[in-house]
């Protein structure tokens, strides 16, 4: 009980911030990775994982239809980050799929389901499937949903097994950049090498709305993590 009202008073105020932050914070070129500062503080390294050999596979959650900032989207704004990812690297690529999906003609009833979804530490099904245990990297993206990648980015986490394997998350926003996200996957991939403080964050409406310098930010990135094309 004490645990539910704790929580969703941190949703609440998770969602105030968010807001705020938007309205505040609106600027073209928000292809930030996080602070350097606060990079690597847990994060192992792997080489091996990055080189160009390695099987690499790209798992990401995108919401289509109404949207934050941008309008109706037939295209969700981290969809757009993982083809480029793809195109960049030749890995595989699988979308997570919510058997329910979330309401596309309406934001706010989009927001409502995901509040429950988080609010109750749900695990909605999802479609489909795919052998992680096949790859040694895999890129984990989502979108930032108050401080968290939704809930059925877990479900899909909580099937597979980590032992081993090189995880590299990136996520698309509107203001909250990897708001922390990185180290929730770290600690949800149980067993893993999730690279935190090396993540892409880019802005949901710089990924739509201006896809070159959205291409630049993947491109030194992932030149940065060492991997070429
Ligand atoms: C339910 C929900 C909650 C969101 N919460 C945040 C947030 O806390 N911080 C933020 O920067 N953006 C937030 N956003 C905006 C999304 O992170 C942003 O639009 C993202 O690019 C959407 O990616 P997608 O199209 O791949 O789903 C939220 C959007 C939704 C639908």
């Amino acid at each position: 009980m004490i645990k539910n009202i704790l929580r969703t008073l941190l949703v609440t105020l998770c969602g105030v911030s968010f807001l705020t932050a938007s309205a505040s914070d609106n600027s073209e070129n928000q292809t930030n990775k996080e602070d350097k500062s606060l990079m690597n503080t847990d994060s192992k390294t792997a080489p091996s994982a990055l080189n160009e050999d390695s099987k690499k596979l790209i798992v990401f959650f995108s919401h289509t239809g109404e949207n934050y900032n941008v309008g109706y989207i037939e295209k969700g704004n981290t969809h757009i980050i993982a083809d480029m990812i793809n195109q960049a690297t030749g890995a595989d690529i699988f979308e997570i799929v919510p058997e329910k999906a979330y309401p596309a003609d309406s934001y706010n009833e989009c927001i409502a389901i995901a509040k429950k979804e988080l609010e109750s530490d749900a695990r909605p099904a999802i479609k489909g499937d795919v052998n992680v245990e096949d790859y040694d990297l895999i890129f984990i993206g989502y979108p930032n949903w108050w401080g968290n990648p939704p809930m059925c980015v877990y479900t899909f986490i909580e099937k597979h097994h980590w032992d081993g394997k090189t995880v590299i998350p990136f996520i698309t926003h509107e203001g909250s950049g990897m708001g922390g996200t990185d180290r929730k996957i770290a600690a949800s991939c149980k067993g893993a090498n999730t690279l935190t403080g090396q993540g892409l964050a880019i802005q949901g409406k710089v990924a739509q709305e201006n896809q070159p310098a959205a291409q630049k930010s993947v491109e030194s990135w992932l030149e940065e993590l060492g991997m070429k094309k």
